[in-house]
């Protein structure tokens, strides 16, 4: 994590906040692929994750779009009523779990309302990279559809498709139309509450296969806590009892063990340790399925364990 200086805002939509964020000491910003999101710690000093979703002309700086979440824990609100041009927060480097295939030879981006910040930075891209795709924007309506006018009256115009005040039924009429007809080699990346994502992602995989349909993820939905209580075993030797209502993460904290978190959601992969002996009962967003499967990782701010125990090494 380091510092960065709020350099503009700009309020969108009614409910969206955009930020423009440089580096404080004045040096070069990494640069990251479209689809990265960083964690912002905001004024209140919880992180959460935020695509980014700068026009590509601006790589000195990261530009965050920020809905305001009323039921949030706070994080959204605080960088919408405190945060000004000036003010300091920390962030961390991009990191790229939702990103765009090479080998695809069309994108299909769907979006729905916050979720267009990780599609707009890939359209962004695929346009200066000469690539076929389209991009399909819902919202209830477009006086609340963030970055609207800007897509409008960007070069990709021509690409866009906006289902604003359709209504469910007919935007997933007119979605299971277009992705219908899609060539096998296509790809699907859908950004958006779940419940529209797993909607995009049923209808797409009507024709394509479940690894050509890529979801962003902008809240853990599993608990973490709950079952059975088992072991955890460090490398080093010392075994912890994780119970019922304690995370992996929690238990080692507790015991002084030196374990980076960030999100504590299952989302940024910031804790993620690895396993070299039991079987991990995931329940996060940030490793891949095949990872998963794999076994040999664990987010232990959420995952569990299926065995009675497990052996990790802090990395
Ligand atoms: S701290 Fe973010 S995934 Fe665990």
């Amino acid at each position: 994590m380091f510092p960065v200086t709020v350099t503009e805002t700009v309020e969108e939509a009614g409910t969206v906040k955009i930020l423009r964020l440089v580096r404080t000491d004045g040096t070069p910003l990494d640069p990251y692929p479209a689809g990265a999101h960083i964690d912002v710690t905001g004024p209140t000093g919880i992180t959460r994750p935020y695509s980014l979703c700068g026009p590509p002309d601006d790589a000195g700086a990261y530009t965050i779009a920020v809905k305001r979440e009323e039921d949030s824990r706070g994080g959204s609100q605080a960088l919408h009523d405190k945060v000004q041009p000036g003010d300091e927060l920390t962030v961390g480097t991009p990191r790229q779990l939702f990103g765009l295939v090479p080998q695809a030879r069309e994108h299909h981006l769907v979006a729905a309302g916050i979720g267009i910040t990780p599609l707009l930075a890939m359209a962004y891209e695929l346009h200066a990279r000469g690539v076929e795709f389209r991009l399909h924007y819902v919202a209830r309506e477009r006086a609340g559809a963030a970055f609207a006018d800007l897509i409008e009256s960007s070069a990709f115009a021509d690409r866009a498709v906006f289902h604003f005040g359709r209504g469910r039924e007919a935007t997933a009429d007119r979605l299971a139309t277009e992705l219908a007809v899609l060539p096998a080699d296509a790809h699907v990346y859908t950004c958006g509450p779940q419940d529209f994502m797993d909607q995009v992602a049923a209808l797409a995989t009507r024709t394509l296969p479940e690894d050509h349909v890529h979801r962003e993820l902008f809240q853990a939905g599993t608990t973490s806590t709950g079952g059975d209580s088992f072991e955890v075993e460090l490398d080093t030797g010392e075994v912890y009892t994780v119970p019922a209502d304690k995370t992996i993460a929690e238990v080692l904290e507790a015991a002084g063990a030196p374990l980076d978190t960030s999100c504590r959601e299952g989302i940024c992969g910031t804790c993620v340790l690895r396993v070299l002996e039991g079987e991990p009962d995931h329940r996060d967003h940030c490793l891949s399925a095949k990872e998963k499967v794999a076994g040999d990782q664990i987010a232990a701010c959420v995952s569990r364990a299926k065995s009675p125990r497990l052996v990790v090494q802090l990395w």
